[in-house]
């Protein structure tokens, strides 16, 4: 779909080439078919129509932004619990691994691909909740090698799993 501009217009050929070899052109006074067809739908209402919906959205999006979420079942514990949770070390997991921590499993493995920011990550949480028995587990999700070095590990190391979080990524 060869498109180009010419003396200020757009030039569009949406169809196949002429016979003669040369570039069927369109211009914005003599819009290609599909322009032709852009502008019957785009009525002067439905351009309002599409307006407000964005509007709508956008507003939606910015009180959801400002709503606090619900609180999380008072008196859930995952005592003898195994839960695995990935990319534990920041964002969303970060604040997954405080709360998974706070409700007191037998054990967090946190699996991260940073070590370094995985080893601060564990470090806020034995911080805040030093009871629990949490652990730091190399864990690359983009190199199988080391996920195949991580289920070993944890075939090897944990009893079972009972929960994974399966948040990185
Ligand atoms: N934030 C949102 O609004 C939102 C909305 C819908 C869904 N989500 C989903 O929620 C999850 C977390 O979001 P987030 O905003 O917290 O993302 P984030 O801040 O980018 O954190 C992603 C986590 O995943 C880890 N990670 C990325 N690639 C990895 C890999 N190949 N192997 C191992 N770990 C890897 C990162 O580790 P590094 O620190 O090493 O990069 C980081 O710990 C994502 O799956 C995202 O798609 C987020």
């Amino acid at each position: 779909m060869p498109v180009g501009h010419r003396d200020g217009h757009l030039q569009a050929a949406w169809e196949t080439e002429p016979k003669d070899g040369g570039v069927r052109q369109y211009n914005s006074r003599q819009p290609a078919p599909a322009f032709q067809l852009l502008a019957v739908h785009l009525h002067p209402l439905t351009i309002h129509l599409f307006y407000c919906l964005t509007m709508l959205w956008t507003l939606n999006f910015a009180v959801a932004q400002w709503t606090p979420l619900p609180a999380l079942p008072a008196g859930d514990s995952l005592a003898d619990k195994i839960v695995v949770l990935t990319g534990a070390n920041s964002g969303i997991g970060l604040a997954a691994a405080h709360t998974l921590a706070a409700r007191g499993p037998a054990k967090l493995v946190l699996a991260c691909r940073n070590m370094s920011t995985g080893a601060e990550a564990l470090a806020a949480i034995l911080k805040a909740y030093p009871r629990i028995d949490a652990v730091v587990w190399e864990l690359d999700l983009a190199d199988f090698a080391s996920i195949r070095a991580f289920g070993e590990r944890a075939a090897k190391e944990l009893p079972r799993v009972d929960s994974a979080v399966l948040n990185a990524g």
